[in-house]
């Protein structure tokens, strides 16, 4: 669900027309509709209204200042991976009661300064990041609550690229050793064990593989209890899909009345990290076409956005529709829409029967706002697109447009070259 829709064969964000940001702001625009983020952030919310819950948004989906505060308003939380991450969730002023850190490489200093902002706790991969943990812990004078990433080899059907819950996955702790390894833990001197964590992958569309995974892990809490080792937080990971075509996504309403049967009875909060769930359609990338170019058996519509700027299309083969923000009634054509980037993996459409374009022409590439700017770089020393929030019948400037002087910022060339 989201708030991008025609009005009058024109296409809008909210109530604002998408022509009105092109010519406002220019292309590439990320487009954001705050009524969709909000409305998305409520829908856990309210889901899981009964339930003790904290969510902790995953940062890596989209780390927009201005969208992790709409959330922290809300009473969100993050779901961080670096120190980079933790800097943007207190700047935007996420209480750090409700900040979790997970990611198979956290480094001693990134360790330090989660420990000196008292984030909730660590989700913890590995046996030495462990014993790193406790170590910068006791060198701080402090106890680092922490919980176990299990790993569940469980099959999250969806991409390779993005499953993350499968023994062959760099993620989490072998679930057959994690009874072992939490004793241990309980053992150690700057540790406090206080919960348990899995994320098994992202873009789910099948819930079964949620659950089961869910199952093994409460089986494993109850494991826990018997041998005297308390759990306070279960982490279910994130991972929840969005429709990019014509996929039929899990609703968190329905992911609640079968989660929480699961975990009743037991004295637990909830922490979910969704990402691409609250944001992804909530986003888009408005993109202007440059070109269309007669190939011998299709159209190639060259736009002005490109890889550097969504790279999800060259990454992962994704499909993200693509919407003309007039329509006209002029015929579809068959036709590749690319960007501008030395690539042939520079696409974001591939065969694709769409209304034909005229140079100048604005199109939207809906599903965007998950994993779209976070993941753009500067690629071809192409500047980063800028970012809007729509309101009803306001937008916001919510990051600037990068400038060639930024893409140099920071390089140096040593004297003896000068
Ligand atoms: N929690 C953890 C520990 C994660 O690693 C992730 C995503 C999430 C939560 C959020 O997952 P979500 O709810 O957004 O599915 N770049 C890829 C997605 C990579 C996801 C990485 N981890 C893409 O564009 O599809």
């Amino acid at each position: 669900m989201h708030y991008f829709e025609y009005k009058n064969n024109r296409l809008y964000a909210e109530d604002v027309p998408l022509e009105t940001l092109a010519e406002t702001y220019g292309t590439p625009l990320y487009v954001y509709s705050h009524k969709t983020l909000l409305r998305h952030f409520k829908a856990y919310d309210t889901s899981f209204k009964d339930f003790p819950h904290i969510i902790c948004f995953a940062i890596k989906a989209n780390s927009n200042a201005s969208i992790l505060k709409l959330f922290a308003n809300e009473g969100g939380g993050a779901d961080i991976v670096s120190g980079g991450e933790l800097y943007r969730a207190k700047a935007a002023g996420i209480s750090s009661e409700k900040i979790v850190y997970a990611g198979v490489g956290k480094k001693e200093d990134e360790i330090a300064y989660a420990l000196n902002e008292n984030i909730l706790m660590f989700n913890v991969e590995s046996e030495q990041e462990l014993a790193a943990i406790n170590k910068v812990a006791a060198n701080l004078g402090k106890c680092a609550r922490v919980a176990l990433r299990i790993n569940p080899d469980i099959n999250p059907q969806t991409h390779p690229y993005i499953s993350t819950g499968l023994k062959k996955n760099k993620f989490g702790i072998p679930y057959e050793g994690a009874l072992e390894f939490y004793k241990q833990a309980s053992k150690l001197k700057n540790i406090e064990v206080v919960g348990i964590h899995k994320h098994i992958g992202s873009q789910i569309i099948n819930i079964t593989p949620f659950l089961d995974a869910l199952n093994r892990i409460v089986a494993l809490i109850d494991q826990l209890k018997a041998v005297g080792i308390g759990i306070k937080y279960l982490d279910i990971g994130g991972g929840l899909g969005i429709q990019y075509l014509d996929e039929v996504p899990p609703h968190p309403e329905e992911l609640a009345k079968k989660v929480i049967p699961i975990v009743a009875g037991r004295d637990i909060t909830i922490i979910m990290e969704p990402g691409r769930a609250l944001v992804g359609n909530a986003g888009i990338l408005l993109s202007k076409v440059l070109y269309v170019k007669k190939g011998s058996d299709r159209d190639f519509i060259i736009v002005d956005s490109g890889m550097n700027d969504l790279m999800r299309p060259a990454m992962y083969g994704a499909y993200h529709h693509i919407m003309p923000v007039k329509k006209t009634k002029r015929k579809n054509v068959f036709a590749d829409i690319v960007g501008p980037i030395c690539e042939s993996s520079d696409f974001v459409g591939k065969d694709r029967d769409i209304q034909s374009f005229e140079p100048g022409e604005l199109a939207a590439i809906m599903s965007a706002g998950a994993y779209g700017s976070s993941m753009s770089s500067n690629y071809n020393s192409r500047p980063r697109a800028a970012e809007v929030l729509v309101s009803g019948t306001e937008h916001y400037l919510i990051r600037q447009r990068e400038t060639y002087e930024d893409l140099v910022r920071g390089e140096k060339i040593p004297d003896f070259l000068k």
